[in-house]
């Protein structure tokens, strides 16, 4: 399964669809993430704050595939915000991968109430330029925070990674995102499976002869966003990835635009504390 890539504001190349471990149990985070490098994902999405690095180190570790072939991301939590702490969560973080350098490391929640980003983007800044990470970016960044780093750092993200699916398409954050040269990178990108029964969703599954999540996807990968699917299930692990032999006519991305306007699943960026 070949996955295309998209360039990087800085020029790396990141796979366009991804494996994310958001909820994936740690004892069994080596045999999923394993199933996921067999069904041909090599980027992987984890964070902190999942307690499952050390078994996706494991997986990669056993699959045997050659680091440059992988793309590693992983996310500082809210209570490592700032310069110290953040340097120090991120030297945990490899160790528990155990890896020697990361491909892309985030800001997992700005947390403005702590009013601490700015603070920590400078710790990432600086593990850009000693090459221990090779892009750095955010999560969960309004446009407002967004703003924020750019006008007060140098430096500006390479990504956001925020909740985006058919029902929340983040449409103007996505505007920001492309005047500035930040990719969109979408979680929960099945809603965490909301949207699979939705009937119009269905009947494109029906004409594509392909399933609902496929058909999400599809349209993620088309409109441009990076996307981190996640499923414990082998068989939909396989069939998340095989998204590549067929295109949405524009009439039925359309129709998928349609499902906008409703509410997010996941916690408000600008209140969450964690
Ligand atoms: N930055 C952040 O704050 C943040 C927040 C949330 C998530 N994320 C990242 O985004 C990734 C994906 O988001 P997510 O895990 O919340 O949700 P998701 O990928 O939208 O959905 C996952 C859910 O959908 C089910 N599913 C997956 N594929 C399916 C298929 N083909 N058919 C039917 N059901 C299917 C899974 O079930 P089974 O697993 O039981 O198969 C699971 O319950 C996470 O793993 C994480 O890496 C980041």
């Amino acid at each position: 399964m070949t996955v295309p890539h998209v360039t990087l504001n800085n020029g790396v190349q990141i796979p366009q669809l991804g494996f994310g471990v958001f909820q994936v149990p740690p004892e069994e985070t080596a045999q999923v993430v394993g199933t996921a490098l067999e069904a041909g994902y090599r980027s992987i999405d984890t964070a902190r704050a999942y307690g499952n690095e050390a078994g996706v180190g494991e997986a990669v570790r056993s699959a045997g595939i050659p680091r440059e072939e992988l793309f590693l991301t992983t996310k500082l939590w809210n209570t490592h915000h700032g310069y110290d702490a953040a340097l120090q969560a991120f030297d945990r973080s490899l160790s528990d991968l155990g890896v020697d350098y990361l491909d892309l490391y985030l800001i997992h929640w700005p947390v403005p109430s702590a009013d601490r980003y700015v603070e920590t983007w400078t710790a990432f800044e600086k593990l850009a330029s000693d090459g221990r990470v090779r892009a750095i970016g955010v999560s969960n960044f309004t446009e407002a925070h967004l703003q924020r780093l750019l006008d007060e750092t140098g430096t500006v993200p390479v990504l956001n990674q925020v909740e985006l699916h058919p029902n929340f398409p983040q449409a103007e954050l996505r505007a920001f995102h492309a005047r500035h040269g930040i990719t969109t990178e979408a979680w929960s990108p099945l809603a965490q499976g909301g949207l699979l029964k939705e009937r119009s969703l269905v009947a494109l599954a029906e004409k594509y002869d392909k399933t609902p999540a496929q058909i999400i996807l599809r349209w993620h990968l088309q409109i441009g966003n990076v996307v981190i699917p996640k499923s414990v299930t082998p068989e939909r692990i396989r069939s998340n990835i095989d998204v590549f032999d067929f295109e949405l006519a524009d009439d039925d991305i359309a129709t998928i635009d349609s499902l906008a306007g409703g509410e997010r699943i996941g916690p408000d960026p600008e209140t969450f504390a964690g």
